[in-house]
């Protein structure tokens, strides 16, 4: 690789040069002064009793022969390296061959995002879920791990309880059971708010409300059945969203799955005797040593406190109900036992994250998840209105997803007015979907962000649409440019400037991967979507007279629709063909 190898020249110097330690390269900080840099100089001063800019002069008066490379020192003691005409040609065909090869490797990951509640309507919460779960699964595919995703629906608890409870309430339950009503999402979507508003109120509708739920949780007929009914609706409903805003799973399980390895995981703790009885629960401790810093007591008969403590993580209650960390961990045990998943990675608000912790450690002492297996949490942060709180709806409730996409596409619909373009749903839903995937993508993951629909949907700026909207322009120079020939003979600063951008949106995917953000990869399309309009402003393409000038600018333009392309597939981002 082109990187790699200026730096290897500078090592290949060094040991000309007697300097013993290692130089390395990366992209430079300021693109109009060079387009790599290297910053070891200045580390390697003391070791070697030199001053930095000496070492920088008598590596680069060492260099070797190359076409490739122009290198110079600057003050204090940077190594500047800029690419000759040459070396640019050779990176371009590296982007080039970059986009299209994939290293398969063998490690599959198991990501599980989402996690909609059947029964209730989906919020932003579940929205940031799907943006951000759906990225990283696609990112995964796009490295060459093997991927297994579950949307790990809530689909085993109360809820369900209280629309069968509310139904009966109004003595129409036995015309569900027995089929002469049809179950829909708009019967769930009245029953679900208002069984939760007289739980509230009514001690005797919550009872019955809990033995339904424990009605169906024990299979019993015909709550089962129409437990299994209630699912396949819900179920239906989602998946409808979900492809609106390009999102899939392979497994459509949920915590209902995990049921039947509630009770072999409970005994794998009791086993180990890692559970005991406290005020009543089942429990485990998963403090870690040096966590349980024990504060001086005040007085003799004060109970034992202590500082940060994990808290012991509770698996069975005291009436013997099912929990939601048990059956996190039961799903943890079977998707072992069925997919031996190398990595899991779940993706939920970030006050969950304590809640992971606990299981995840659970699960290590417990041995139901291997020693090598990593498991990793994505908490993040919340969706704010301007005034910095929590978006919520005017009587203080989650506002629904669906409320949030209908302003997102109508937003998206006056921005294509204005512009006097024609449009139809399906483009406004692209480009909707686009400015809440980019903005909820671009921010560091576990920061909460405010929701500024004017500014998601901008056109221009650091958005989805204005990435999409490059996009387009390209695909219309192309179209009407038609066929021609690959070159990569480039001229000028701009377009330099779109390959080096070209180049560290390749790189990227893997720093993602480590980082464990996909917000690097959001910035840099955008560097690169803003080089080529600058680019595309200051020259002449399709007007362009001189052949091969010319191919060389349509050859850079396809090689960024590609990258662009590839890209927004990670992001789950869709390019329309004209906004
Ligand atoms: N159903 C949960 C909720 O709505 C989210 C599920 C998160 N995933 C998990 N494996 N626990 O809050």
């Amino acid at each position: 690789m082109i990187k790699e190898n200026a730096q290897k020249l500078l090592n290949d110097a060094a040991k000309k040069a007697k300097i013993d330690g290692t130089f390395s390269v990366g992209f430079s900080a300021l693109p109009k002064l060079c387009d790599f840099q290297c910053n070891s100089c200045f580390a390697l001063a003391k070791k070697l009793g030199k001053a930095p800019f000496e070492i920088a002069e008598e590596i680069v008066k060492n260099i070797g022969k190359n076409e490739d490379f122009v290198f110079s020192v600057a003050k204090p003691a940077f190594i500047n390296i800029s690419l000759t005409q040459n070396g640019q040609k050779k990176l371009a065909l590296e982007v080039e061959k970059q986009g299209k090869e994939k290293q398969e490797k063998k490690q599959t990951i198991f990501i599980d995002y989402g996690g909609p509640n059947i029964g209730k309507a989906m919020h932003i919460g579940h929205m940031r879920s799907f943006n951000i779960g759906e990225a990283f699964k696609r990112l995964y595919k796009k490295l060459g791990y093997k991927v297994i995703s579950d949307i790990f629906l809530g689909d085993w608890g109360m809820p369900m309880g209280l629309i069968m409870a509310l139904l009966e309430k109004e003595n129409r339950l036995d015309d569900f059971l027995s089929g002469k009503e049809k179950v829909t999402i708009e019967v769930m979507n009245y029953a679900y708010p208002k069984a939760s508003r007289i739980k509230e109120e009514d001690e005797t509708f919550k009872k019955r409300a809990e033995e339904l739920t424990l009605a169906f949780q024990r299979k019993q007929q015909p709550y089962f059945d129409f437990w299994k009914e209630l699912r396949r609706v819900s179920v239906e409903e989602i998946k409808k969203v979900c492809k609106g805003i390009n999102v899939d799973f392979d497994l459509w399980n949920g915590e209902s799955n995990a049921s039947e390895y509630i009770e072999t995981v409970i005994n794998i703790f009791k086993d180990k005797g890692l559970a005991y009885i406290s005020e009543g629960a089942l429990v485990v401790d998963v403090a870690e040593e040096g966590e349980q810093i024990p504060i001086p007591k005040k007085s003799e008969n004060e109970p034992q406190r202590y500082e940060n403590p994990m808290p012991p993580l509770m698996i069975q209650k005291s009436n013997g109900g099912e929990l939601y960390a048990t059956s996190d961990i039961a799903t943890i045990y079977y998707r072992n036992k069925f997919y031996h998943p190398d990595i899991i990675h779940y993706f939920t608000d970030a006050r969950q994250s304590q809640r992971f912790t606990q299981i995840f450690r659970a699960c290590k002492k417990a041995g139901i998840s291997p020693i090598d297996q990593l498991l990793w949490h994505t908490g993040f942060g919340t969706l704010n209105g301007k005034d910095g709180k929590a978006l919520k709806t005017r009587n203080g409730g989650n506002v629904a997803l669906s409320d949030l996409l209908e302003m997102l596409y109508e937003k998206a619909g006056q921005k294509l007015e204005q512009n006097g373009t024609q449009y139809d749903d399906d483009l406004k839903r692209m480009i909707g979907n686009a400015a809440l995937k980019f903005a909820d993508l671009s921010n560091t993951v576990e920061k909460d962000y405010i929701f500024d629909l004017d500014r998601f949907t901008s056109f221009e700026g650091k958005t989805g649409p204005y990435i999409q909207y490059t996009a387009c322009r390209i695909k219309s120079i192309l179209a009407k440019a038609g066929k021609f020939e690959n070159r990569f003979d480039f001229y000028t600063d701009e377009q330099k400037d779109v390959l080096i951008s070209l180049s560290k949106l390749e790189e990227s995917y893997d720093q993602a991967f480590i980082e464990k953000s996909l917000s690097g990869i959001c910035s840099t399309l955008y560097d690169l979507a803003k080089n080529f309009s600058s680019f595309y402003n200051s020259e002449h393409i399709l007007s362009e007279e001189d052949e091969k000038k010319k191919q060389t600018k349509l050859s850079l333009s396809k090689l960024t629709l590609d990258a662009i392309s590839r890209a927004c597939e990670v992001l789950a981002i869709e390019l329309p063909d004209k906004m």
